[in-house]
């Protein structure tokens, strides 16, 4: 079964990867990545400096998903912009993920990332676990006033990563600035944020941060996040590759996104649940489903979801 895909006219063997955050952060991470059967790597979003993150406990596993608040642990991007040509031994598309906590930050970064020559930058706007610090890419005029500044800095092709939006005026809005800026392609969604698991015999809280609230992630926002995919497949076709993420656990969770227009796939609690020997798990899952559906490949289901008349 032909599970390829390109994205920004790279391409991938498979496309599955894990979502930026899940198991990424070390070099063992990393290399972990680059040994399983992951389509790609994604580095964990990088902050100029080191960052230990929020306080313990920040992830929870919960029925039907996860909720976390990690508050963007990482080794500081000059960490990763050494890893990132060490990591290209794998043969297989490195991508990294750029955040920050001040304009400035995403700017440098992108700076120094470009130099790293990863195949793809993916910048994300839509952390919604720092304290006081809000989810940038829900500020329409700064996501393109940030992401127009760093078009004019970087060679290497760019994206977004995206927080989920509950209204089509917000599909719409977010599609036309992304146009305009002319992104390589879209991530979404990352986690549903601020979001409250409540624990009742405990009666309490189930993560420390920011008195709970953190973000949403697993099969439980699956409908949210395949909204927000085939949104904006609706709005641009196959101008704009989509990368899928939220809600899979299975090889049919990934046939849903791309039906609903994404070009790949990424993988975050599941992955964190499982391990990266989650990846061939789901690659033959995948292509059970292919085989049974009587489709040649995966992206010849691209975008093929169909409604009622
Ligand atoms: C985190 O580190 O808090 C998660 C990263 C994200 O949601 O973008």
């Amino acid at each position: 079964m032909d599970l390829s895909t390109s994205i920004a006219g790279v391409p991938f063997r498979l496309g599955l990867m894990n979502a930026s955050g899940a198991l990424c952060v070390t070099q063992a991470e990393l290399e972990a990545l680059g040994e399983s059967a992951a389509g790609a790597i994604v580095t964990k979003s990088m902050t100029p400096l080191p960052r230990e993150g929020n306080p313990l406990p920040r992830y929870v596993a919960i029925e039907g998903g996860s909720i976390n608040s990690m508050g963007l642990p990482n080794l500081g991007y000059p960490a990763y912009v050494k890893l990132i040509p060490e990591l290209k031994r794998f043969k297989k598309p490195v991508i990294a993920s750029l955040a920050g906590l001040h304009p400035d930050d995403f700017l440098a970064g992108a700076k120094a990332l470009n130099m790293a020559g990863p195949d793809l930058l993916e910048v994300n706007l839509s952390c919604p676990n720092i304290p006081g610090k809000p989810q940038i890419g829900y500020d329409f005029e700064e996501t393109e006033r940030l992401l127009s500044a760093i078009r004019d800095i970087v060679t290497v092709p760019f994206g977004v990563k995206l927080p989920p939006y509950f209204d089509p005026v917000h599909h719409q809005k977010i599609a036309e600035i992304l146009q305009r800026v002319g992104v390589a392609f879209v991530t979404m969604i990352n986690s549903v944020g601020n979001t409250l698991v409540v624990d009742p015999e405990r009666e309490m809280v189930v993560i420390k941060p920011k008195g709970g609230f953190g973000g949403l992630g697993g099969r439980i926002i699956k409908p949210v996040a395949l909204a927000n995919v085939r949104a904006l497949w609706k709005i641009w076709g196959d101008r704009i590759p989509i990368i899928g993420t939220g809600g899979v656990e299975n090889g049919t969770d990934i046939f849903e996104h791309v039906l609903c227009g994404a070009s790949a796939v990424q993988i975050g609690t599941v992955l964190v649940e499982e391990g990266p020997g989650v990846f061939a798990r789901l690659e033959q899952e995948l292509t059970e489903c292919l085989e049974q559906k009587g489709y040649p490949s995966l992206m010849a289901c691209r975008g093929k979801l169909r409604e009622m008349d």
